[in-house]
């Protein structure tokens, strides 16, 4: 796993612009892996910048996002269709038939198959872009998931339903299920690069750092591949010794 220690959060998104924009202009018919949450926020708007400043164009480009709640409507303003449509899709000149999320609506089952089967035919995914929870998950991949897991459903833990329910106007409204591709599934990624920023994710930085690989911290399993770059904040690093 190679290291980059930015000085702030704006630093972060500029660096993994960077790594997606030269892989697109490496290939324009690149398979991005995408996340939701706060943490690639500053990625998404840099990359909206790269269309308008940089001429980079995502006519080509696929994206596989790694999850999506159970039960929420694509239409859902919390849904992570809606996330990725509002912070990315809508204002870059992607064609939305190529951007993948699961569909939290229809059959779960028959979902995950369907699901692990796009990872499969539109990918392998050239790069995967993942945050990382305070408890060390990767998509909804909590700890104790197996390290051999493809696409599947998940219980949310307390502590990632409070986390989200910032986006919620309550807690009772964040779903209690969701889909999420697996360990196994993100590691078929030809390339993947782990953002992390701010004081409340030290903790999940330093135990990471610690090499010590283990389902029950999802994000060390990243050790077992082979091209890995995690890109950090001060802030986020500040635990490491
Ligand atoms: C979102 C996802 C999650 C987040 C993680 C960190 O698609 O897969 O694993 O990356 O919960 O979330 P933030 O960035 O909000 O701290």
């Amino acid at each position: 796993m190679k290291v980059v220690v930015c000085a702030n959060y704006d630093e972060v998104s500029v660096k993994a612009a960077q790594l997606v924009e030269a892989q697109i202009l490496g290939n324009d018919h690149s398979v991005l892996g995408l996340a939701t949450g706060s943490t690639p926020l500053g990625l998404y708007e840099r990359l909206v910048e790269g269309v308008k400043l940089r001429g980079i164009s995502y006519k080509n480009v696929c994206t596989i996002n790694l999850d999506e709640y159970l039960g929420l409507d694509k239409g859902h303003p919390e849904s992570y269709r809606t996330f990725m449509t509002e912070n990315l899709f809508d204002k870059i000149d992607i064609v939305i038939g190529n951007t993948y999320i699961p569909d939290g609506t229809s059959d779960s089952a028959e979902e995950c198959l369907r699901y692990e089967q796009v990872i499969d035919s539109v990918g392998p995914i050239d790069l995967q872009v993942l945050g990382i929870g305070r408890n060390g998950h990767i998509g909804f991949n909590e700890p104790g998931t197996d390290s051999n897991s493809l696409t599947h459903v998940v219980e949310l833990v307390a502590s990632t339903r409070e986390s989200n329910a910032r986006f919620f106007t309550s807690i009772d409204e964040v779903p209690t299920h969701a889909i999420t591709t697996g360990i196994k599934s993100i590691l078929k990624s030809k390339e993947i690069i782990l953002l992390a920023s701010g004081k409340d994710k030290a903790e999940a930085v330093r135990t990471l750092l610690n090499k010590d690989v283990t389902e029950s911290f999802p994000a060390s399993i990243l050790w077992n591949h082979d091209n890995v770059t995690l890109i950090v904040d001060r802030d986020a690093y500040e635990l490491v010794k």
